[in-house]
């Protein structure tokens, strides 16, 4: 049985204050049965961390760097996400990949890093609008996690989280219906399944892109949607709660 799992995306979003008050709200709140998870922005890493010390609520990175260390201005590897309490980090976010140009295969890159330091990558996958509009949401997915079974093999996913998100589902309101989005979701966990029975039943395989409380619960009704990777709606307390709850 997966854990259902709800982590919330904040992007590049909140002050110090609201931060501070975004995780009081949560640490106040009930989760039900769900696993929580945020993922701050990377400069309030170490002040969440250590506000949630006596939760089980785990903190996530936004992303990871490919390297170990050195001159690669901007970045931050995996070791010092470790060190700053991160128990997961986003890799290949569409927005890193379209707006920042990463690459299939520096996704990969960072998701090997994530694995080799302990963090546990939650990879995002997804088609854009063109795509899915072209009919060729499976090929796109299947390209992307190729590039990271080639970085990994099956074994890098023992650990893994992936995030379905339709690109032209995030941030528009427009949602993936629950069959639809079923549909991709067992495409990936078969496509996992050809290399290894048992982690493609093992891994959790959340949904993402205008994900709320009131489409949450039919998406995770759904086989194979084992949570939800949540932006604007985990920015509020109340909402990400009201999304957890429906586990
Ligand atoms: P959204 O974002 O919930 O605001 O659509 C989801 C995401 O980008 O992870």
């Amino acid at each position: 049985m997966r854990a259902g799992l709800i982590a919330g995306n904040w992007k590049m979003n909140g002050s110090l204050q609201s931060v501070t008050e975004l995780v009081e709200g949560i640490k106040a709140g009930d989760a039900g049965k769900a696993e929580l998870a945020v993922c701050p922005p990377a400069v309030f890493l170490m002040k969440v961390g250590g506000m949630l010390a006596d939760t089980d609520i785990a903190l996530g990175a936004q992303n990871v760097c490919n390297r170990d260390a050195g001159a690669f201005t901007g970045e931050i590897s995996a070791a010092m996400l470790k060190e700053s309490g991160c128990r997961y980090a986003i890799v290949g976010h569409s927005e890193r990949r379209s707006l920042y140009l990463e690459s299939d295969q520096l996704v990969a890159a960072r998701f090997e890093m994530a694995v080799k330091n302990g963090l546990a990558p939650i990879l995002c996958v997804g088609e854009t609008l063109y795509e899915h509009e072209q009919g060729v949401t499976e090929a796109v997915v299947a390209k992307q996690i190729d590039a990271v079974l080639d970085a990994t093999g099956i074994a890098g996913f023992a650990q893994a989280v992936i995030a379905y998100e339709p690109v032209w589902a995030i941030g528009t309101g427009l949602v993936a219906s629950p069959e639809k989005a079923q549909a991709v979701h067992a495409f990936i966990r078969g496509k996992l399944a050809a290399s290894d029975s048992g982690i493609a039943q093992q891994v959790r395989i959340l949904y993402g892109g205008s994900m709320n409380a009131s489409n949450a619960a039919d998406l995770l009704s759904q086989a194979d949607i084992d949570g939800g990777l949540i932006g604007g709606a985990s920015l509020k307390a109340d909402d990400f709660l009201a999304i957890a709850q429906s586990v």
